[in-house]
């Protein structure tokens, strides 16, 4: 594998992407792991990622300077490079003229072969206060820019640095650049495909498990879908999977995903239906925080009381699958420190500590496109695997105000509506989330010649890579048209619809 070293940068997911999409596996380890964690993935090549800081702040982050002599080529980017002049004995300082955004690269030293193949002038993306300013002993430049260096080298030691950011789409030829890196230099053998991790994934899943038995809380979205079919894949009818109806589902999504995932997918399903345990608890909450938590707690009972009927009838349940993504693993370890809580998330989260199961998380190596690859190479439908993301708590946080059966009911139709028109529209896949929320708001309207006076709901529909930000996505007039017109024509008890023009930030996607 190639390890990346996070110093920080707000790119540095995207190095591990590239190299993935090369078919090679890459791993994120904070800047602060210790040389035998890093040692533990067998690297063939290190990179020194970008990072927000000087090297000489008081705080910097900053790395083992042994990685440098691990014996493996090392290539560092932007900080990483400042990172190897100031362990090696050059000297960095704040640039003359700080570089931001496009830059054009002069090639000094074709005949390196981290430049191997690509021409001598290359449009690249810069993102840097520091520069280098005098070269370690044994380095010498391999590229510059007008203002400043752009690239050094040793090829004694293996040791390449750019200033520049190859994993960022505004560097156009930078994957070329990152093959020649694992390739070349590094020997990659390019091999890390989809069926290469499910054979990998399924026999190290039969060796953990052996006999016992396993159970997955199935949301019927991708991430938990994938990870069950995998185990299943794995341990067959060892694994039993619980799909519980919290009363906030979509519009027949409870029976759809049932037949999806038991009568395509061969899953051991056991559906829960649950919805008046939930809308119960619910009653009269009208506070948001109060809402996920409410509806978190409540998860947890039934799928606790659901473990034990199981537990009784398998002899015990030792093991839990969990669909855990590899942005939340690299997260959580993040050198810049856990963010901020906006919302209280309800997943399966808890779960595990609390029943004293032990984890299976066979996705957690992967970002969600990767999961998609694999779901479709264990040949699951591709409308599991296109789904749009739905949030544990479901049409809860977009009901403003109390959640009734009623008003779930009214959402559910809107909903319906919204999805069915951005699917007939071709737009399904190519925005993040396409949803309605219902507010607690009426409205005067008239229809025919009736006064009426009913709710107002409101479409949101935006992009994103990943949820963390995301702008509202102009969905063309036509399509707007038809679902608010629909919307009112079909949906007792709604009479107006407005549309949502707020990016994140300093909106967030859901309403609550
Ligand atoms: P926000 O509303 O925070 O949402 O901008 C970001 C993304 O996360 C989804 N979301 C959740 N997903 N459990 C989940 O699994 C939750 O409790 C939850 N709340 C929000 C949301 O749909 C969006 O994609």
């Amino acid at each position: 594998s190639i390890v990346i070293l996070d110093f920080g940068s707000q790119y540095t997911q995207l190095i591990a992407r590239r190299i993935r999409e090369l078919n090679v596996f890459s791993a994120v380890l904070p800047c602060t792991a210790s040389l035998s964690e890093i040692q533990a993935y067998n690297p063939i090549g290190i990179i020194l990622s970008g990072g927000p800081s000087s090297v000489y702040d008081a705080d910097a982050p900053d790395a083992d300077p042994k990685v440098l002599e691990l014996g493996q080529p090392v290539l560092g980017i932007c900080y990483g490079l400042q990172f190897i002049a100031h362990h090696l004995g050059g000297k960095v300082r704040p640039a003359d003229k700080r570089e931001y955004g496009h830059a054009e690269v002069i090639v000094e030293d074709a005949k390196t072969a981290l430049f191997a193949g690509l021409p001598s002038h290359l449009h690249v993306w810069m993102s840097h206060g520091d520069e280098a300013l005098e070269l370690p002993a044994g380095f010498h430049r391999t590229a510059v820019t007008n203002n400043a260096l752009a690239g050094i080298v040793n090829e004694d030691r293996k040791i390449w640095a750019v200033q520049f950011h190859p994993e960022v789409h505004h560097t156009p030829l930078g994957k070329e650049l990152l093959s020649n890196f694992v390739f070349d230099i590094c020997g990659a053998k390019g091999d890390w495909t989809p069926a290469h991790f499910i054979e990998t994934t399924v026999a190290a899943i039969c060796e953990k498990v052996g006999s016992d038995h396993v159970l997955c809380a199935l949301s019927g979205g991708v991430d938990s879908s994938v990870a069950a079919v995998l185990v299943h894949k794995a341990i067959g009818d060892q694994l039993t999977c619980v799909f519980v109806n919290n009363g906030v589902l979509r519009k027949n999504e409870f029976a759809q995903v049932t037949q999806n995932l038991r009568d395509k997918l061969g899953l051991n399903l056991v559906p829960v239906d649950a919805s008046d345990r939930f809308l119960a608890k619910l009653a009269s909450v009208t506070d948001p925080e109060t809402k996920r938590k409410t509806i978190g707690r409540e998860f947890i009972a039934v799928f606790e009381d659901e473990s034990n009927r199981i537990a009784e009838q398998t002899g015990g349940v030792d093991w839990l699958v969990q669909g855990t993504l590899y942005p939340d693993v690299i997260e959580s370890s993040s050198v810049r420190g856990p963010s901020q809580t906006i919302k209280s998330h309800h997943n399966v989260g808890g779960l595990p500590e609390r029943m004293k199961m032990k984890l299976i998380e066979p996705l957690r190596d992967l970002f969600k496109d990767e999961v998609r690859r694999i779901g479709r190479d264990l040949g699951m439908p591709e409308d599991i695997l296109q789904r749009q993301p739905f949030p544990g708590p479901g049409l809860a946080v977009r009901i403003l105000g109390e959640v009734t059966a009623d008003r779930v009911a009214i959402l559910q139709e809107a909903d319906d509506i919204v999805v069915k028109e951005i699917k007939a529209a071709g737009l399904y896949s190519k925005v993040w989330q396409s949803f309605a929320v219902l507010l607690p708001i009426q409205t005067v309207g008239v229809m025919g010649d009736q006064r009426t006076y009913a709710n107002t709901c409101a479409i949101r529909a935006v992009h994103s890579e990943d949820g963390m930000t995301a702008d509202w996505a102009p969905l063309p007039y036509d399509v707007l048209k038809r679902i608010s017109s629909r919307i009112v024509n079909e949906v007792r008890g709604i009479n107006r619809v407005v549309y949502d023009i707020t990016s994140k930030p300093p909106g967030t996607i859901e309403w609550e």
